[in-house]
């Protein structure tokens, strides 16, 4: 087992994992706004929107407009989910920069989500890679059910490296392995890591919980002992994938951060400002989210 890294880098996917499953509406401009609030909180990278059907995920059909409108931090990175080049060329005029394509390493999941089969889904995904390299854009290839699929069960890492090594040949330069229905447990991750380290550098690789069973802060305390730095999460623990029944929200940034700091790991991000984005985006949508230093935080 390795030491722990000293700097990590969270990316604050709330304003796309986070709220593309509330069925409250959040105006075009209090997502603005609230995006600009986590631009100034030091947060390094941001996933603001995506450029999917906007029937399949009607909380973001206005990604464009949020992407014209948002006040661009030049020390942070600006990203977007991205499945086919009809998405792609709505993402480059909005503004990105970054593309992330999306598949699953299991069949099932695949199809629900994006409606193709694993083999149909490479020469969609391979296009928009090849084009967001052209346009200068950096690409994350998302792998959804790396662990666990709520319609197949157990994945073995070996069907998880196959998708790696076919979105790594197409050209993406990292990789973001889902546990979409937050359900995996730390030798889930040590097994996985095991296998992917022998192929990719950890550079390569960011580790995306959801928190269903409350098990991803443990998950990334084994991540790091692998080297593992780069982890998405949103803020208040918001978020969820329509498509995977019974997923809760991702791991909550505020939890992670509690986490580092006390660990004396450096992310580069005020917890304060941070708190502000939360207490934000939790009074727009009424509800209490699930994150306890969030709710701790605001006690206080
Ligand atoms: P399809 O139905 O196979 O595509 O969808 P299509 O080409 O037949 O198009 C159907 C309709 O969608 C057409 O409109 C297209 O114009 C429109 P219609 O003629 O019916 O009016 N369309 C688009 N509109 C705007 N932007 C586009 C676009 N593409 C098609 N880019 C597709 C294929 C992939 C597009 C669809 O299945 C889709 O949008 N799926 C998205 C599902 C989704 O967003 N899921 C959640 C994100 S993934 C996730 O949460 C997991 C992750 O967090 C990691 C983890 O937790 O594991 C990343
Ligand atoms: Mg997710």
């Amino acid at each position: 087992m390795r030491s722990l890294p000293s700097y990590v880098q969270l990316k604050e996917v709330g304003p796309r994992d986070g709220l593309q499953n509330e069925k409250t509406w959040i105006t075009t401009e209090d997502k603005v706004n609230w995006i600009n609030m986590l631009s100034t909180s030091g947060i390094k990278e941001i996933e603001y929107s995506s450029f999917v059907n906007p029937k399949m995920i009607p909380a973001l059909s206005d990604a464009r407009e949020v992407g014209k409108r948002i006040i661009r931090n030049p020390d942070v990175t600006y990203s977007a989910l991205v499945p086919n080049l009809k998405g792609l060329e709505y993402a480059l005029e909005a503004g990105i920069d970054g593309a992330s394509v999306f598949m699953s390493a299991s069949e099932t999941h695949n199809q629900k989500n994006i409606n193709k089969s694993i083999q149909d889904t490479y020469p969609v995904l391979d296009k928009v890679i090849v084009e967001a390299k052209q346009a200068g854009k950096h690409v994350t290839g998302y792998i959804s059910t790396v662990f666990d699929c709520p319609y197949e069960g157990k994945i073995a890492p070996e069907r998880v490296l196959r998708v790696c090594e076919k979105l790594i040949d197409s050209g993406v330069d990292d990789l973001s392995l889902g546990d979409t229905i937050g359900t995996a447990v730390p030798t889930q991750i040590e097994q996985l890591l095991e296998l992917l380290l022998q192929h990719y550098p950890k550079e390569k690789l960011i580790l995306h919980f959801h928190d269903t069973r409350g098990m991803a802060i443990a998950n990334i305390m084994t991540a790091m002992h692998y080297g593992i730095y780069r982890f998405d999460s949103t803020i208040g623990g918001l978020g969820g994938c329509p498509y995977a029944p019974g997923a809760a929200g991702n791991v909550a940034t505020n939890d992670v951060l509690y986490l580092l700091e006390g660990l004396g790991i450096n992310t580069g991000i005020d917890e304060k400002k941070l708190q502000e984005a939360g207490v934000f985006i939790q009074n727009k949508l009424d509800k209490t989210l699930p994150s306890r230093s969030l709710a701790y935080l605001k006690n206080a």
